[in-house]
């Protein structure tokens, strides 16, 4: 019989998570033995409370949360591409020689929810991304990987935004864009703000809403998000929020630690109807 093996989610805040619901889920479907916790690491302590997780030998992974991706992403003795061009980690493991692996599974969970959960393909389709800092940078790898016509990011500093289109324009068409300079509608508008969050909505153009367009917000909340609701005013034909991606970047974890690639959409309509 193997082992348990324990893993938790680190940030902080964390006690509104739902991590070790979604892994717990996970877990009991494909019969795996493991327990998951909270862990709120205090401000100034995130390595502390990593490496005195990882030192009992039956602890096997990590998430990492709001505010720590940055500093978790330094801790990592093994990046994966992908975490070295975000620049963040949202999971850890350690390995059998005890080094500590880093990967950021936010932008595939986010791919996914929108091609496999919404059959929204991003190919040859024009990408509006609003904001630019580190919940879009994690993503933006995986998002030009689906060979959209066009990416644009739009930004309150806007400098923050020219520095992202920079940094990723080897990898596909991105450039950056002021509010005021953004013209004719998206396909698709991702909003990777935190305004939401203060019920606030960043100053686009009606212009970008068309009735094709389908809007992300990366946030989520039991109401519709004042993002979602601004889109839906202005004609959106479909607002989605960040619960999907959620679910799915918690998927791409579980499939790193233990080889299996759980099903999502039972887990994510119990998340819904809860
Ligand atoms: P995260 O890691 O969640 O992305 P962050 O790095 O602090 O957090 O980035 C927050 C993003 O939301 C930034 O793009 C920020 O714009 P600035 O770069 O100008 O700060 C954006 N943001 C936050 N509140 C906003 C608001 N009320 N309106 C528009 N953009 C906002």
């Amino acid at each position: 019989m193997s082992e348990t093996t324990f893993y938790a989610v680190v940030g902080n805040p964390i006690q509104h998570s739902k991590s070790p619901q979604i892994h717990h889920a996970f877990a009991r479907a494909e019969g795996i033995d493991l327990g998951y916790q909270r862990i709120e690491a205090p401000l100034d302590a995130f390595g502390e409370t990593v490496r005195a997780f990882f030192s009992r030998p039956a602890n096997k992974g990590l998430n990492i949360t709001v505010p720590f991706k940055e500093q978790a992403y330094a801790i990592a003795d093994v990046l994966t591409d992908r975490a070295t061009l975000a620049g963040a980690v949202n999971t850890l493991w350690r390995d059998a020689k005890g080094r500590i692996h880093g990967d950021t599974t936010d932008g595939a969970g986010l791919v996914r929810d929108l091609s496999v959960n919404h059959q929204i393909t991003l190919n040859n389709k024009k990408v509006l991304v609003v904001g630019a800092g580190g919940a879009v940078k994690g993503v933006l790898q995986p998002i030009l990987n689906e060979k959209p016509a066009d990416i644009v990011i739009c930004n309150r500093t806007a400098a923050r935004a020219g520095q992202l289109a920079a940094t990723f324009a080897e990898l596909g068409a991105i450039r950056a864009a002021e509010f005021s300079e953004l013209e004719g509608a998206f396909d698709l508008v991702i909003n990777g703000t935190s305004a939401s969050l203060g019920g606030e909505v960043p100053p686009l153009p009606k212009s970008v809403i068309a009735n094709q367009t389908v809007v992300y917000d990366m946030m989520y909340a039991p109401q519709t998000t004042a993002f979602n609701a601004w889109a839906l005013d202005q004609g959106a034909r479909l607002a989605l929020d960040g619960l999907g991606m959620l679910v799915e970047q918690a998927a791409e974890a579980f499939a790193i630690w233990h080889g299996v690639r759980p099903a999502t959409e039972l887990v994510l309509k119990g998340l819904r109807e809860a």
